[in-house]
């Protein structure tokens, strides 16, 4: 293993953090999970060695050690965008770290724009699969054999058995849950009429600026994964109107405690 790696997990694990279920990535939407987490251990990014610090406003940056249920999970609240100037290696850097303290899942959250137009805003999307448009890929470099494969297998990214439980989930529970296809862009803009018309007819659903270097990495280390999108903004070219990050967060807040219930459900089942 190398060196930056042992030094960030002999850190997390001098504060007690261990064998921990699940690992979650606490996007936007999600932040009312860390209330059903009975909390053993936050420590705050800039404490942890190697760890990037998160510089978007409407993120904290800390992981979260506790209990759901019961079970033991780490999530970390606020992630890591390419936006903000992380390289690709930065951003899929805390998914290793999370295999590495033991997690048997990842659960990832997200805000998303809706490509397709029979979704809605403040739904919830399963992902499905993914379009990666980011100009790099976390894998790029010289592959450790240790951690996984030089060409990792992507015929499955998101794990059959946690999204098929996630669908289960929300058909008791009475939610909407759209399935589709995520499509990760660089940002930090939001795009022309024209690409949203591009991104459609590319097959996209969703379009969002994060979640895909962390699956990559999730599937390089064998580490299942599964993904819900937020749908915050309508995409319509023909119809587009301007949109500010003010909306996107309210409409984030209010498919939060669906997106909370639906994961903190999935935890249970795990
Ligand atoms: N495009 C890209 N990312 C987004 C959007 C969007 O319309 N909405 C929320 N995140």
């Amino acid at each position: 293993m190398e060196n930056q790696l042992k030094e960030t997990l002999n850190f997390i694990k001098g504060q007690g953090v261990e064998n921990a279920t699940v690992g979650i990535i606490l996007g936007t939407g999600l932040g009312g999970l860390v209330e059903k987490i009975e909390i053993i251990k936050e420590i705050s990014y800039d404490k942890i060695p190697h760890f990037p610090v998160s510089t978007v406003e409407s993120h904290v940056g800390k992981l979260i050690y506790g209990k759901i249920d019961g079970k033991t999970v780490i999530a970390m609240q606020g992630r890591f965008h390419y936006y903000e100037g992380y390289d690709m290696k930065q951003i899929a850097y805390p998914v290793k770290v999370l295999k590495n303290l033991g997690v048997k899942f990842l659960l990832i959250s997200n805000a998303a724009g809706t490509v397709n137009l029979a979704f809605k805003k403040s739904e919830l999307m399963l992902i499905t699969d993914h379009i990666n448009m980011f100009p790099s890929n976390p894998l790029i470099g010289k592959n450790n054999n240790e951690e996984g494969p030089r060409f990792p297998d992507m015929s499955c990214a998101y794990n059959k058995k946690l999204n098929k439980l996630i669908e289960e989930i929300a058909q008791e529970k009475n939610i909407t849950l759209r399935k589709g296809v995520y499509v990760s862009v660089s940002g930090p803009n939001l795009e022309t009429r024209a690409e949203y018309k591009m991104l459609k007819l590319l097959g996209a659903d969703a379009v969002g600026m994060s979640t895909v270097p962390e699956v990559i990495a999730a599937n390089h280390l064998g580490l299942p994964c599964c993904a819900i999108s937020v749908l915050t903004d309508e995409c319509d070219p023909e119809n587009l109107a301007p949109v500010a990050l003010k909306e996107i967060l309210a409409a984030a807040a209010i498919a939060e405690p669906q997106l909370t219930a639906l994961y903190a459900a999935l935890i249970n089942r795990l």
